[in-house]
């Protein structure tokens, strides 16, 4: 039966590809976004995409005043929290906004639900938990270590999950650590557009496809894997969407907690990502061997096994599918700007 569920950050990349998983599976959606890293004509792309009217607030997490409006103009079943800031890089230069948004953020996210009697949350975490992991594919039962202020708050904000649930056992919270979400939506209306220069690898290559970057720089291919740059387990984005059903409809069912790897249990390299992209836009897409980028690993892979346990869920796309999503998305998009 379908629930009321509150997306915060929903008009992002990853929510705004759950928004239209939940609501295809029948559920009833708010999205809280402050749209400080999404799109303005998200809400309308989502309409064209699902056929029905979008319910978004515009607000931040921080402001007492956004989360009062939230949760008195609906009955929030569960809510899944994407709304924080993600680069890894920037985390190091402004700790303390990373710290305020993503952990101050949650906390004032889940007074809030309690407030409202609501005790379902999906938690938006990230493999950067693992740090350099020291056992690869990487279960989750693995020690966790940051490497990074964004990584830092990932960890804490699990840990603050972990602290509730086992105070209080009203509180039921999926913990998805998800891998590297690449892709974009079949429809090619939704997808990933950082602003500036991207710093991560697929939108980085579908700037060069673009033209709008002259080469990629491959950070580093010395080191020990079979072609020497770094390996990833990159998950198509409406797999990830479809992970997060999944995982919302199993807390309200069964009630029960879970922390989950997301991923395909399935690595790439950089030169293989690039070569499938070449693939999907039938370019030639240049390239320089550039240094190593500091904190990168080697090797991020999952064990998927927990995941297909829990919930049912694999992945099903494969790299073609995840380059190819991409090229359409991206090359729609720069096709409307140029009319
Ligand atoms: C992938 C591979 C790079 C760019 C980060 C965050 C993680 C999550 C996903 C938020 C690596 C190489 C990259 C480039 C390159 N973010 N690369 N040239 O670092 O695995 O994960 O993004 O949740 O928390 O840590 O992803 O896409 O940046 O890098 O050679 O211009 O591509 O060295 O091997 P990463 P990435």
């Amino acid at each position: 039966m379908g629930k009321k569920i509150l997306l915060t950050g929903g008009a992002g990349y990853i929510g705004s590809h759950t928004y239209v998983a939940l609501v295809e599976a029948g559920h009833e959606v708010v999205i809280l976004d402050d749209f400080s890293n999404a799109r303005e004509d998200v809400p309308e792309r989502l309409e064209l995409i699902t056929g029905k009217p979008v319910t978004f607030h515009r607000g931040n997490l921080l402001d007492p005043a956004t989360l009062d409006s939230v949760f008195e103009s609906h009955k929030i079943d569960a809510v899944v929290h994407f709304a924080a800031k993600k680069a890894v890089g920037e985390s190091m230069q402004i700790p303390l906004e990373y710290i305020e948004v993503n952990c101050a953020g949650l906390i004032a996210l889940l007074k809030r639900m309690q407030a409202a009697g609501c005790f379902r949350l999906v938690f938006s975490s990230s493999a950067t938990v693992y740090g350099e992991p020291k056992v690869v594919p990487i279960p989750e039962e693995a020690e966790r270590f940051y490497t990074s202020t964004y990584a830092y708050t990932k960890l804490m904000g699990e840990q603050i999950l972990e602290q509730l649930a086992a105070a209080d056992d009203r509180w039921a919270f999926g913990t998805l650590r998800y891998f590297n979400p690449v892709g974009a939506h079949r429809s090619g209306l939704i997808g990933e557009d950082p602003n500036g220069i991207p710093n991560n690898l697929m939108p980085y290559i579908a700037k060069v496809a673009v033209g709008e970057l002259p080469a990629l720089n491959v950070f580093g291919n010395d080191y020990d894997t079979p072609d020497g740059t770094g390996l990833r387990d990159y998950i198509h984005v409406e797999d990830l969407a479809r992970a997060h059903v999944l995982s919302l409809e199993a807390l309200m069912e069964r009630g029960e907690g879970h922390v989950l790897n997301i991923g395909t249990g399935q690595a790439y390299s950089v030169l293989e990502m690039l070569k499938a992209y070449e693939r999907a836009c039938g370019k030639h897409l240049p390239h320089v061997i550039a240094p190593r980028r500091p904190g990168d690993v080697p090797v991020l892979l999952a064990r998927v096994e927990r995941a297909a346990q829990v919930l049912g869920f694999r992945a099903e796309h494969g790299l073609d599918d995840m380059c190819a999503s991409s090229w359409a998305w991206i090359s729609r998009l720069r096709n409307a700007k140029a009319r």
